[in-house]
């Protein structure tokens, strides 16, 4: 690779779900040859080197740090999503192959005839005194499904308890992914919507999954990935992942990343991506979380309705690209206090960003625009030029076509000054430079 200009950063057709990618889904994922192709860059150039850090600070379900850890980096990552942190760790780190089938063996013995014995106590009108109910709100699962579901999450967690290994941890939470997926396909979610819509009532009537075929299936792929990706990765390498607040990032020390690529949240999680109601269920059964604490995550998120931080009304004047869309959209009446509050806590992160990594490494942000009151949000300006203004240096503005996906602003919005429709389906890539602390 000469440059980044030269690379193609649509990467259609390319195997988005290879090694752990494809453990579980997660909304607005990162597409990971995009970390692949700009760790390969700065490590070809001598930027960084094998046991460097690459910290992300919106970890989601943690395409960074799985790339780092196959690039041979030590990771970090931040997300206020317990599902994202859960995800992240199973996903990045590497499992023993030989203790995996073995705990796969004991988590599968007899598992089915388990589950037929619950479905027939179930229809004998058996009581379930011993099997606790996860906090799930009512009349979003058949039953005995959820009871199904259950009694997978105690096998696993049983397999755990009598692991005398010292690493049950990392491998019961592996065996919770394939659970957590199982449990989006069993409940009456609808298919492909990441927001929370249940399926039409003539449809919930006849829906009878099979569980212990969805969970043995999706425990065999996961496994082979999970082999795929231990054989490949650097195993003396770390993994941290934090349920914090990059907003602040307590746990992130000042100048200790070599590289930071994250891709931020598009807007408040309330009106554009809802990680949190993607998450609720497959957390509270699958993890065991609280049906409060997942309420909260939407509300946590940049620009969410739990504020953290005093506004800082100068901050228009610090992006020419933001004075503009905030004028647009107070003169249609649209949301521009919506658009100050994201934007305010999106550069409390960035001056965290600015701390935490070493003066000059690069920090790559992969961004989409967005359209409120459809006024179109130049993200990626924005972006550069508060960057610029905490005495980031900019380095690239790469565009990318986003391949075959259906995004809220797709119809017709309108522009604000300066710029061009065609940005609209793009996402950008936009690679800064850290400045001195
Ligand atoms: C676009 S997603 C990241 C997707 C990720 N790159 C992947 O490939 O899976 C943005 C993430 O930012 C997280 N987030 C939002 N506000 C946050 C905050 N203040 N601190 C940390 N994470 C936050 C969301 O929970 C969400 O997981």
């Amino acid at each position: 690779m000469t440059d980044l200009e030269d690379v193609d950063w649509t990467f259609d057709g390319y195997d988005t779900q290879e090694y752990t990618h494809g453990l579980h889904p997660y909304p607005a994922r990162m597409v990971p040859q995009i970390v692949r192709a700009l760790l390969s860059y700065y490590k070809h150039k001598g930027v960084i080197e094998a046991g460097d850090l690459v910290y992300d600070p919106f970890s989601g379900s943690g395409t960074t740090t799985v790339e780092g850890r196959l690039a041979d980096l030590n990771t970090k990552a931040n997300d206020i999503n317990p599902l994202a942190t859960l995800l992240t760790r199973a996903k990045s780190c590497p499992l023993d192959v030989d203790q995996m089938m073995d705990f796969r063996d004991k988590v599968m013995e007899d598992l089915a005839a388990d589950l037929r014995r619950t479905r027939e106590r179930y229809e004998d009108g058996g009581a379930f005194d011993d099997i606790r109910e996860p906090e799930v709100r009512d009349g979003w699962f058949p039953q005995p499904h959820l009871l199904e579901l259950c009694v997978i999450r105690n096998r696993i967690s049983e397999v755990e308890s009598n692991w005398d290994n010292g690493n049950e941890d990392d491998l019961g939470r592996f065996f919770r992914v394939a659970l957590s997926k199982t449990t989006r396909r069993v409940s009456f979610q609808r298919n492909g919507e990441y927001k929370r819509y249940r399926l039409a009532e003539e449809d919930r009537e006849t829906h009878d999954p099979n569980v212990y075929r969805i969970f043995a299936n999706k425990v065999e792929e996961n496994v082979d990935l999970m082999k795929e990706y231990s054989q490949r990765v650097n195993h003396d390498r770390s993994t941290e992942v934090y349920l914090a607040d990059s907003r602040t990032a307590e746990d992130i020390k000042t100048n200790s990343a070599d590289i930071v690529i994250t891709s931020p949240p598009y807007g408040d999680h309330g009106t554009t991506v809802a990680y949190g109601q993607f998450s609720q269920d497959p957390a509270i059964v699958a993890w065991g979380r609280g049906y409060d604490e997942m309420r909260e995550v939407d509300k946590e998120g940049l620009g969410g309705k739990n504020r953290k931080l005093e506004p800082l009304d100068t901050l228009e004047e610090l992006s020419p690209a933001l004075a503009a869309t905030l004028e647009t959209l107070r003169e249609k009446e649209g949301r521009a206090e919506d658009a100050m509050e994201f934007f305010r806590d999106y550069y409390a992160v960035m001056e965290q960003v600015a701390r935490v990594t070493k003066p000059g490494n690069p920090v790559a942000w992969v961004v989409a625009n967005r359209t409120m009151s459809r006024v179109n949000i130049p993200t990626h300006l924005i972006t550069k030029e508060l960057c610029q203004h905490l005495g980031f240096e900019h380095q690239y503005m790469l565009a990318r076509e986003i391949p075959n996906k259906t995004l809220p602003w797709s119809n017709a919005p309108e522009n604000v000054s300066g710029v061009t429709g065609d940005l609209m389906a793009k996402e950008n890539i936009v690679v800064m430079s850290a400045p001195d602390n």
